[in-house]
């Protein structure tokens, strides 16, 4: 398969802080990479860096073979990289139709009678279609990450960055979030998909990556890396769930 996102010995520094020391990973086409790591360990700042919120101290990026490493944050949004929020951050004083709407009319620059055809499809795939016209503000913690997803949608990604849309919710809930991870590949989009929640990087990813101290620690089928002693050892005493 081939390779949409090619991330190659990344680093970046915070004074001396050196957080990311050397990272690099491989996306394939429609493939969903889980990737884990204690708390700190600059899983949030590789998405920040990936989406250009950031900008890497070393190494590049390319996306479907360019070079993106110097593209701004929405240069890069339109070429199809998306991404949710660790704390979603929806409109809150806009409905939830408005919500995907903008994401929509301006991460794929749709005319506003195609963005509002598009809107209703993507309300339909994330189950909020009876919701369609809530505030945001409104809206329970499932449903702000269903619609957080949603706006990531609307932009029509090639690849969707997930931080964290699993945490905080219930077992039945992160099923939901199971779902609807499964339906973001089967539209041929690839996923990299930051998780706690370890049921989710089992039942849910392709392959699952591990990071720790700014490096790759180990990536390959989910079951193997969750039960590799180098994952082992970076969990150090810590409880797996
Ligand atoms: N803007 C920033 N300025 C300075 N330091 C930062 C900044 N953003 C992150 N850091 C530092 O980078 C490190 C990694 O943070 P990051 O948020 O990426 O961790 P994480 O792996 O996502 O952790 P968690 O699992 O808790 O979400 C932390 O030490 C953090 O303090
Ligand atoms: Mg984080």
């Amino acid at each position: 398969m081939a390779t949409v996102l090619d991330v190659q010995d990344i680093g970046i520094s915070f004074g001396n802080n050196h957080v990311l020391k050397s990272l690099s990973l491989e996306l394939k086409e429609s493939e969903v990479l889980g990737v884990i790591g204690p708390n700190g360990a600059g899983k949030t700042v590789m998405l920040n860096i990936l989406t250009g919120i950031m900008r890497p101290t070393k190494g590049q990026i390319l996306f479907q073979g360019e070079n993106i490493t110097n593209l701004s944050t929405t240069e890069r949004c339109r070429k199809g990289i998306g991404r949710t929020f660790q704390v979603p951050r929806p409109f809150e004083k806009m409905t939830v139709f408005e919500n995907i709407l903008v994401g929509s009319v301006y991460g794929d620059r749709k005319s506003e009678k195609e963005a509002r055809v598009k809107a209703l499809e993507i309300m339909e795939l994330i189950g909020l279609t009876e919701k369609k016209g809530w505030f945001a503000g409104k809206l329970g913690l499932l449903d702000r990450k269903r619609l957080e997803i949603g706006r990531a949608l609307a932009s029509n990604p090639k690849v969707l960055l997930f931080d964290e849309v699993a945490g905080g919710l219930t077992e039945s809930e992160v099923s939901d979030i199971l779902g609807m991870v499964r339906m973001v590949k089967e539209q041929g989009i690839s996923v990299i998909w930051i998780e706690h929640v370890l049921k989710t990087m089992r039942e849910g990813t392709d392959r699952v990556l591990c990071i720790a101290e700014g490096r790759n620690v180990i990536c390959g089928i989910p079951e193997e890396v969750m039960r590799s002693k180098e994952v082992h050892d970076v969990y150090l005493g810590a409880d797996e769930e």
